[in-house]
């Protein structure tokens, strides 16, 4: 069955979805049964189309890499300049993928996206961490309400099933605390700079590779890692916590002097986020930590993350994958799409 796609934002993400969809298009037909449809693509400077029948993946990515959407070849039934709320109300889209300007403090304009798009009947599916850690239970309560899915997968670790893991193959265990590591810029720049790089010209390295955020404070201060800690808490371990609640201090303190002596004492420094469960309320913290080297945790390195989920049938679990990346959060969006199709979101 055809699964028309809108997709409000088409930065790295949007471009690696698409990426994969053209590539796969055959497979996932053939394998899966799943036929995706990019219908319509709004960005905030690229410009923006809308096709019913379907946007020519090729053109699109092209049109992309050329700096405008404008340069999408002319044809019938193309519209041009849509803006979003527009495109997600008016769309013959049944799912909108939300990729747009990720906002830490407020999620805005994501959150209303979100809540104009199950107004509207449509399934929402996110890499965009602004809206699941201010309003996850309201816009779930309000896609449930509209009787259309809400797909998260992308807001921590990428596609690797961080969110996913423990609801399906931990089930029935009692999770009493999630660690890991939640941010790969910070991950890249420690690694670099145990390497004898400097913190300055790490992060440099970390933009251009494109994992920090649009403002990297959000990577080095601790606050990108505490708003996935924040899901952690309420999707995976079903406790109420809030970003106020997490406390927070990033790596940029750290010189390469701290990195050498813990290297000599034979640990590591981590950007460690952190849920517990004490006594049916979440404590939290994000904090760099010089673990041992016998910690899994301690061999993760680059931009890799992973998280070790402290299960009371299995013990300790640890899931290590990409964290961020256009193809590897692509895949998460895409991996949210096969769930929608299957029934199982
Ligand atoms: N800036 C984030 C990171 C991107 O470095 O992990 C993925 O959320």
């Amino acid at each position: 069955m055809i699964h028309k796609l809108a997709l409000i934002g088409f930065g790295t993400v949007g471009q690696g979805l698409a990426q994969i969809l053209h590539d796969k298009q055959e497979a996932l037909r053939r394998n899966l049964g799943f036929e995706p449809q990019i219908v319509a693509v709004c960005t905030r400077s690229k410009g923006s189309l809308y096709q019913p029948e379907g946007l020519d993946l090729a053109q699109l990515l092209q049109a992309a890499q050329s700096g405008s959407l404008a340069s999408y070849p002319d044809m019938p039934g193309l519209e041009r300049g849509w803006d979003n709320l527009k495109t997600i109300r008016e769309s013959n889209a049944a799912t909108v993928i939300e990729i747009s300007y990720t906002n830490l403090t407020t999620g805005q304009p994501a959150i209303d996206h979100c809540r104009a798009a199950f107004e509207n009947g449509k399934n929402v599916v996110t890499a965009n961490k602004g809206p699941v850690a201010l309003a996850y239970h309201e816009l779930l309560a309000l896609a449930a309400e509209n009787g259309v899915r809400f797909g998260i997968e992308g807001t921590v670790m990428s596609g690797t099933p961080a969110l996913r893991l423990p609801g399906v193959a931990l089930a029935g265990n009692e999770l009493s605390e999630v660690r890991g590591i939640f941010n790969g810029t910070t991950n890249y720049i420690l690694t670099k700079m145990e390497e004898g790089l400097s913190y300055a010209a790490a992060l440099q390295q970390a933009q251009e590779l494109g994992y920090a955020e649009a403002d990297p404070t959000a990577d080095v201060e601790g606050h990108d890692a505490a708003s996935k800690v924040v899901i952690l808490a309420n999707v995976v371990m079903d406790v109420p916590l809030s970003r106020a609640e997490v406390s927070c201090r990033g790596i940029s303190h750290l010189t390469s002097a701290d990195i050498q002596q813990a290297k000599a004492e034979g640990k590591r420094w981590k950007l460690i986020g952190r849920v517990k469960k004490e006594g049916g309320r979440a404590v939290a913290s994000v904090q760099p930590e010089a673990i041992p080297l016998t910690d899994p945790l301690a061999g993760v390195m680059g931009a890799t993350n992973a998280i070790t989920y402290v299960c009371d049938l299995l013990g300790p679990i640890t899931l290590i994958g990409a964290g961020a990346g256009g193809v590897q959060t692509g895949f998460a969006l895409l991996i949210d799409l096969i769930n929608i199709g299957r029934g199982n979101l």
